[in-house]
C-alpha cells in the first residue's frame, strides 16, 4: 500500500533504536526524507546508515538531545520545515516505589518526555498550519491510560502530554494537521532488553523466563513482548495521507494487556 507520502520531511527525534528507529524505517521505506535525532552518535549514524541502505531514502543522522534547547536547535536547524514530526525517548526508569523518585528523576522526565515533544509542537505546527499538511504522532506508552506505580515517571508525564496533544490537535485540524499518540505497552527494544537482562541476571534465570514472569503477571494476552515494528509501521500509517480525518487520538498497542470494553 503507497501511503501518499513520497517526498514529504519527517523528524524522528530518539530514531537509533527501538521504536523510533523502526518508525523511521517505515517512513523511509514510503520515500520520506528523515531526519533521525539521538544522543548516542555511533549507534545513530549506523542506524540511518542502514535505513538509507535498505530503503534508498535520504536519511541524515543529527547527533543531539532533544530534551535539551540546543539540541532542539540544532535538530530544527537541519529540518526546520518538517511535514511529519515523531517523538519518542528511552523509556523513563521504572519506579517500583513511588517514594524513591527523586527530585532529579522527576526533572528529567518533563523534560524529555513532556517538555520536549510540547516544544517541537510549538515550533514545527505553525509552519504545517501554513503548508496546509502536518503529521505529528507521540510514541508515548500504555501507562499514559491505564496508570502503574512502576510507571509514575513516564505515565503521568505521557499523560500530560496527551492531554496537551488533544487539546492542540483542534486548533490545527481544519488545516490538513494532524497530532496523535502511540500508546505503547511491553515490546523488545534497546532499553527493555538492558533491562530484562538485569533483572533475569539477578534473579538467576534467563531473559526469556523472565519476560514470561511478567507477561504472566501483567496479563498480556498475546502471551508475548511485542517487538520496535509492532509499532513503527503503525506510526507511519498515522503520518500517512490516510491519517487525514483521525486526531487527538491515542491508540494502545500492547498484545491486550489493558481491556475494556472501547
Ligand atoms: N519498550 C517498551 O516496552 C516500552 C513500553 C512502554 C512505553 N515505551 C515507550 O516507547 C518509547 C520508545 O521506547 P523504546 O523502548 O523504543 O526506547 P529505546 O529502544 O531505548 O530507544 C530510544 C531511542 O531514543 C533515543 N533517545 C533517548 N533519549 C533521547 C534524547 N534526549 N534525545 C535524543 N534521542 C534520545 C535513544 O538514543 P540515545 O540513547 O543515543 O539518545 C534511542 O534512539 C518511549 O516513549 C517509551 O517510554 C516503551
Amino acid at each position: 500500500m503507497d501511503l501518499g507520502i513520497r517526498g514529504r520531511r519527517a523528524i524522528v527525534n530518539g530514531g537509533s533504536a527501538g521504536m523510533g528507529r523502526s518508525a523511521a524505517l517505515a517512513l523511509a521505506r514510503e520515500g520520506v526524507e528523515v531526519f533521525v535525532s539521538a544522543r548516542r552518535e555511533d549507534r545513530l549514524v549506523k542506524a540511518c546508515a542502514e535505513i538509507a541502505a535498505e530503503t534508498g531514502a535520504k536519511v541524515t543522522p543529527i547527533c543531539a538531545d532533544h530534551s535539551s534547547a540546543e539540541g532542539r536547535e540544532r535538530i530544527l536547524a537541519a529540518c526546520p520545515e518538517p511535514d511529519i514530526l515523531v517523538g519518542t525517548c528511552a523509556p523513563p526508569p521504572m519506579t517500583p516505589d513511588y517514594r524513591a523518585i527523586t527530585d532529579r528523576q522527576w526533572r528529567e522526565a518533563i523534560d524529555i518526555s513532556l517538555l520536549s515533544p510540547i516544544e517541537f509542537m510549538r515550533r514545527v505546527l505553525d509552519g504545517m498550519v501554513e503548508r496546509k499538511w502536518g503529521r505529528v504522532v507521540n510514541i508515548a506508552t500504555v501507562a499514559a491510560k491505564y496508570p502503574g506505580e512502576i510507571r509514575a515517571l513516564s505515565g503521568s508525564t505521557r499523560a500530560a502530554l496527551v492531554n496537551y496533544t488533544v487539546a492542540v490537535s483542534k486548533i490545527v485540524a481544519p488545516h490538513n494537521v494532524v497530532i496523535n499518540n502511540l500508546l505503547p505497552g511491553m515490546h523488545h527494544t534497546a532499553t527493555v532488553e538492558e533491562l530484562f537482562t538485569a533483572r533475569a541476571k539477578a534473579k538467576g534465570i534467563t531473559y526469556d523466563d523472565e519476560v514470561a514472569e511478567f507477561v504472566k503477571d501483567w496479563r498480556i494476552a498475546s502471551g508475548r513482548f511485542g517487538d520496535a515494528d509492532d509499532v513503527g509501521a503503525i506510526t507511519a500509517m498515522f503520518c500517512s495521507e490516510f491519517a487525514n480525518y483521525i486526531t487527538g487520538q491515542s491508540l494502545v498497542i500492547d498484545g491486550g494487556a489493558t481491556t475494556s470494553t472501547f
